[in-house]
């Protein structure tokens, strides 16, 4: 059992700053202290992305997952970029997700709470500060909220100036994001033109085309009925909520204000923010800043937390057992997972604690293909789903939902799938600025898959 240090209660004094005074892992070398601070109180002066009221409503809906009642889905990038930044780009990404979302409703019967990985994903851990490419040795990439991933000094240099811009394009994106959901794009009745031309030829694409023709003939159903589909705000909209990993802890302090409506702080960067794998350390800044913020929050865990480990992060992160405060994210890999997850699951379930169980099938499935590209095999993110819900099955725990790198886009990052991308393949279409990413008609297929588990389980 590995020993923990002890970690301060939730009565203790906390502050937007409070994780300053502990060992903040993963954060940027920042070479100008002055231009760094300047910049974190001009983004502390700016409007929050989000309101706290939100991050309520978010809280709530996960609440619903915890009790097994909806299923999460919660899908996007890898890392945003600066350079990627269209109105194409993000439409591309929330249909993929729209999609799957109403394959995943309309095939189990539950509600999908729908997060994106998106307007605001910019800040990468590393597992090295530097890399040395022939000789030459530069600060790592670590997203574009902190530096560029070109190899030269000037663009690994990180620059204060790029959280302000970050700032700026999650923003725009929510803007977009907001504006398609609550106007009109989301709409049930457009459901056949989420369905992208590549992905409508596809066999994939084609079996969603018969569930869409099911869900017009549902909506004229209820129509003839009497129910007057026009009037009912719930077939028109859709609520796609924003996620990130909160890494950089200025960035997030910046960010963090006080809901004059309750008194409670929130980081209003995003409507749910996580930890990752790398930053969790109980006596770390991270969890000091995450304990004290009212949002939902995530904690991804790795196939080597032992079980009071996790339920040591359950009572920081969640000292109130509040369904729907806390989800954790496991990340274990296709073969770790079946044994690595039930003494997890059975810890936590007997120590009364409540919270969203999420499958990240992505991140212990990476590897390096012989042609040098890191990539991820579909048969194995499969793998990790199915191992997820077996485990789930056999301690009678609801399996809560999935988190997965995806793009809308007709990219070759990720192998297998129904068109068998190989590792030849991967040179084609690699577009990705960290990891492999299901491109649209892998992502359609995973959420067909991932419903006859649900619907099995
Ligand atoms: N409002 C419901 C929901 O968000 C139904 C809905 C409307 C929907 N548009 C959607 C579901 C698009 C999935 C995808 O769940
Ligand atoms: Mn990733």
């Amino acid at each position: 059992m590995p020993e923990t240090t002890p970690y301060p209660l939730p009565s203790d004094e906390w502050s937007p700053q409070s994780w300053r005074n502990r060992d903040a892992a993963q954060q940027p070398d920042w070479p100008d202290a002055a231009d760094y601070d300047a910049t974190l109180k001009e983004l502390s002066g700016y409007p929050p992305l989000v309101f706290a009221g939100e991050s309520r409503a978010l809280t709530n809906a996960l609440g619903g997952v915890a009790d097994g009642r909806a299923f999460l889905l919660q899908a996007g990038d890898c890392a945003e970029s600066f350079e990627a930044f269209s109105a194409d780009s993000i439409r591309e990404r929330l249909k993929v997700i729209l999609q799957m979302a109403v394959v995943l409703t309309y095939s189990v019967g539950v509600p999908t709470v729908k997060v994106g990985r998106i307007a605001g994903q910019f800040a990468k851990p590393r597992s090295s500060n530097t890399e040395t490419v022939d000789g030459v040795e530069l600060p790592s990439f670590r997203g574009h909220l902190v530096n560029d991933i070109d190899f030269s000094a000037a663009a690994r240099l990180p620059v204060p100036g790029r959280m302000l811009r970050a700032y700026n394009q999650s923003a725009a994106t929510l803007n977009l994001v907001r504006a398609f959901t609550t106007g009109g794009f989301a709409d049930l009745s457009r459901v056949h033109q989420w369905n992208q031309q590549f992905v409508a030829t596809s066999p994939e694409g084609r079996r969603y085309e018969q569930l869409a023709n099911e869900i017009d003939r549902a909506l004229r159903f209820m129509e003839a009925c009497g129910l007057d589909h026009e009037t009912v705000p719930a077939l028109h909209q859709a609520d796609v909520w924003t996620s990130h990993e909160a890494l950089v802890l200025g960035y997030e302090e910046a960010l963090t204000r006080r809901d004059s409506l309750t008194g409670d702080w929130y980081d209003c960067s995003a409507h749910t923010v996580w930890i990752g794998e790398r930053t969790r350390q109980l006596d770390g800044a991270h969890m000091e800043f995450f304990r004290g913020i009212r949002n939902p929050v995530g904690c991804k865990i790795g196939p080597t937390a032992s079980a009071d480990e996790v339920l040591e992060l359950c009572e920081a992160l969640n000292p109130g057992r509040v369904p729907g405060r806390l989800t954790l994210i496991t990340r274990m890999g296709a073969d770790a997972i079946t044994d690595g997850l039930r003494p997890l699951l059975r810890a936590v379930t007997d120590a009364g604690h409540p919270v969203v169980w999420a499958c990240d099938p992505m991140h212990g499935n990476t590897f390096t293909a012989p042609s040098g590209r890191k990539t991820r095999h579909f048969d194995a993110i499969l793998a990790e789903i199915a191992g997820f819900f077996e485990a789930h099955r056999a301690e009678g725990t609801w399996p809560g939902g999935v988190h997965v790198e995806l793009t809308g886009d007709d990219v070759t990052e990720c192998l297998g799938g129904a068109e068998d991308l190989l590792d030849d393949d991967l040179g084609l279409r690699y577009e990705t600025m960290c990891d492999p990413r299901l491109n649209g008609r892998q992502s359609l297929d995973l959420a067909f898959r991932v419903a006859e588990l649900l619907r099995a389980s």
